[in-house]
């Protein structure tokens, strides 16, 4: 990370701010239901693990990784699933748990893809969505906040696979050389 800089963005405070409006939401919304949160590895671990913790309903929980190729900071159209789900969803309602909403396209896949089990519904929970860059159209139904399109690490995210551990949510920007 040597010739990137970390600026703050969303502070550990907002951060648990905004994961328990969403936690009281789900709560509310799924009384009575029988709840399978979905979390999409590895970016969402953090969210999903804090999440978790304020919901007043009970849930199962399970975990889906998914390979997206052309890698890099975007990601491109084909996308695999590398370990699915092990939990039975038939019937269930399926409440998928991602870090963060961008083309929209790994949404779009994984939705289909855990619609073929005929679950009851599935629904979608993102912590940030950068709303701008949307090239599939695709309803997200919870929504942590709105981010610029800027690359952002921290809390679950990943720069090539460091800052993950960060507590709060950083945007990369390039160091100006003239600067140092
Ligand atoms: P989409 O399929 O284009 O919506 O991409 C969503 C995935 O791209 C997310 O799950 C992230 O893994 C990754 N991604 C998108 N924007 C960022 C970012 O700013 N930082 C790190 N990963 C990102
Ligand atoms: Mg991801």
């Amino acid at each position: 990370m040597g010739e990137y800089r970390l600026n703050l963005l969303i502070s550990r405070e907002q951060i648990a701010s905004i994961v328990k409006d969403l936690a009281d939401q789900i709560s509310k919304d799924y009384r009575e239901k029988e709840l399978v949160l979905v979390c999409i590895l590895k970016g969402a671990f953090m969210f999903l693990s804090d999440l978790v913790r304020h919901l007043q309903i009970s849930v199962k929980i399970d975990f889906v990784r998914l390979a997206s190729y052309g890698a890099g900071m975007k990601s491109s159209g084909r996308i695999e699933i590398t370990k699915d789900i092990e939990t039975s969803i038939e019937g269930k309602d399926v409440l998928i748990v991602e870090d963060i909403v961008d083309s929209g396209r790994t949404l779009q896949f994984l939705r289909d893809r855990l619609s073929l089990a005929n679950p009851n519904s599935v629904k979608i929970c993102a912590l940030l969505d950068k709303k701008a860059r949307r090239e599939v159209e695709i309803e997200v139904d919870y929504i942590g906040k709105e981010v610029d399109d800027v690359f952002v690490v921290g809390y679950g995210i990943d720069f090539n696979e460091t800052c993950r551990n960060l507590p709060e949510i950083y945007y990369v920007t390039p160091i100006d050389q003239q600067k140092g």
